[in-house]
């Protein structure tokens, strides 16, 4: 299970300004929840202390028993790496790497042989409508594209927590359904756990329960 205990985050170089006060959430194998808040309310802080890309100032992130704020940077990155998908809001896929290698890389980095993580990669982007473009590059994909082919690479590994930062932004009706689906599907079917981030009502209401992000704090909507 996933336990998120008294969060607190400052920048100092933007004014000492708290972004994140007191935050706390729980959730157990199968949780699906969703964040809204308005921009710069800190959702995208939040995740990265989750997946434990950045640290808080107080408070404690444990994942399955194992206390992310007192683990080392490598620790952090394997545990990160075997257990969690992060759907970047800014995408982030490897511009040398085709649409299908970018997919399989979670499932390489955690040691599946080429042939199945390319299997598997495939299952994955077919399920967001992408089977035609598996040996594009990310450079000649378009927003909605590249956001797909990020959502696929969170989940080809099966993680244990799935954090998808406004993963359906770019897309129209039918592709944000698609994503959505999968990442209902990676949640209840395999028992993860799941947050995730949306500007968007109809998506956060795919979610079991949607939260708002207001004032450094995490409340019920
Ligand atoms: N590295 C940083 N240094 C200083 N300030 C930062 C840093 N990262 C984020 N901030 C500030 O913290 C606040 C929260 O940012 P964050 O990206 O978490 O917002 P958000 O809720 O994800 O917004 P959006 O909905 O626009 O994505 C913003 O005011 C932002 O400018
Ligand atoms: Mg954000």
């Amino acid at each position: 299970m996933l336990n998120i205990s008294r969060l607190q985050k400052t920048y100092r170089s933007a004014g000492e300004q708290c972004i994140l006060q007191d935050v706390n959430l729980e959730l157990v194998p199968g949780d699906y929840v969703a964040i809204i808040g308005e921009s710069g309310s800190g959702k995208s802080t939040l995740l990265n202390l989750i997946a434990g890309l950045d640290l808080p100032d107080a408070g404690t992130v444990t994942l399955a028993g194992q206390e992310l704020t007192g683990l080392d940077d490598d620790a952090r990155t394997r545990l990160r790496r075997r257990d969690m998908g992060f759907v970047f809001q800014a995408f982030l896929l490897l511009p040398h790497l085709t649409v299908l290698d970018n997919a399989a890389l979670s499932l390489k980095l955690n040691g599946v042989q080429h042939n199945a993580a390319q299997q598997r990669a495939h299952a994955v982007l077919t399920a967001v409508g992408l089977a035609a473009m598996i040996h594009r590059f990310p450079g000649t994909l378009s927003g909605g594209e590249s956001q797909r082919v990020a959502v696929a690479r969170a989940l080809a590994h099966e993680p244990r927590l799935v954090l998808a930062d406004e993963p359906t932004g770019n897309l129209d009706a039918a592709s944000a359904g698609m994503v959505l689906a999968l990442l209902r599907e990676q949640i209840k079917v395999r028992r993860s756990m799941g947050i995730l981030v949306t500007h968007s009502t109809a998506a956060a209401a795919t979610a079991d329960r949607v939260y708002r992000l207001a004032g450094g704090e995490l409340r019920p909507s």
